[in-house]
């Protein structure tokens, strides 16, 4: 089966107990885009993210991934998909290199140091991929972490929260990586909490909100969601998190009191 979407789900639910996280979901996302997909916290995106990655089933509704059934050939769906989580699942004891060789070893590549080698070049890690990861930043250590779930090229790749809890030296590095696998033609779908990082490395953003997406389209289509330009607007474009608060319905000055 070929699809022009790399991702398509149509009326996704799940529930915890009598807890509703999902309600009924529809996004579908172009092969080789980049999509981000917003909300506060609980509101269901690594849910989301886990039902595409045949994680966890979904209640309710159908989810493919590069034309797979992620309920019926969930199989065929992990070989297309790369899953990268929020906490860096790398060996700190070994080296860079040595991660990624193990990684290539464990999916049965013939040719595993000269797989590692690539990727340490192309994620520019070839010095530190001598070094243990212990030594490593944490841009270093997440950019090890998404090379590491590229071997094997994957089409579709998931980032949930990619840069949470980096410094924004390090949050630059992984955007340059995100953007070098976008101009390869990976799809991406990043969750995230940062609307800049939305703003700089998405082609569209869905906006997930009490179980449903309650905004879904390109950084331009969701600026003229908002109410026509007052004097407040005219010297300054509203930024993504402008937006943001005012489709979700947040109190703008209790959001700056708070910060
Ligand atoms: N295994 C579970 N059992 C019960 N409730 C869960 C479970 N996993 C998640 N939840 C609840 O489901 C809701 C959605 O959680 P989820 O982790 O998908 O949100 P999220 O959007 O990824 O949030 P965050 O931004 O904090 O990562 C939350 O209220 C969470 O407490
Ligand atoms: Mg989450």
């Amino acid at each position: 089966m070929t699809t022009t979407h790399a991702i398509e789900i149509h009326g996704l639910t799940k529930s915890y107990g009598d807890h509703a996280v999902l309600k009924g979901v529809d996004l579908s996302v172009d092969a080789g885009s980049v999509l981000a997909l917003l909300g506060s916290n609980g509101a269901g995106k690594t849910t989301a993210v886990k039902i595409l990655s045949t994680l966890l089933s979904a209640d309710g509704g159908t989810a493919t991934v590069n034309g797979f059934d992620v309920a019926s050939d969930p199989g065929k769906v992990r070989e297309s998909i790369s899953l990268t989580g929020q906490f860096a699942a790398v060996d700190e004891v070994l080296t860079g290199r040595e991660n990624l060789v193990l990684v290539a070893q464990l999916r049965r590549h013939p040719d595993a140091g000269s797989v590692a080698d690539d990727l340490l070049t192309r994620f520019d890690l070839t010095e530190a991929g001598r070094k243990r990861v212990a030594t490593y930043s944490g841009g270093m250590r997440r950019r090890l972490d998404i090379a590491m779930s590229l071997v094997g090229d994957p089409p579709v790749l998931f980032l949930d929260e990619p840069t949470t809890g980096l410094d924004p030296q390090s949050r630059l590095e992984v955007w340059e990586t995100v953007r070098e696998l976008a101009g390869r033609g990976t799809t991406v779908l990043l969750t995230t909490q940062y609307l800049d990082e939305a703003e700089q490395l998405a082609d569209r953003i869905a906006v997930l909100h009490e179980g449903r997406l309650i905004a879904d389209g390109t950084l331009a289509e969701l600026k003229q969601l908002l109410p026509p330009t007052t004097v407040e607007y005219v010297e300054k474009q509203p930024t993504l998190e402008d937006v943001f608060l005012a489709i979700v319905g947040h109190d703008r000055r209790h959001a700056e009191e708070s910060r």
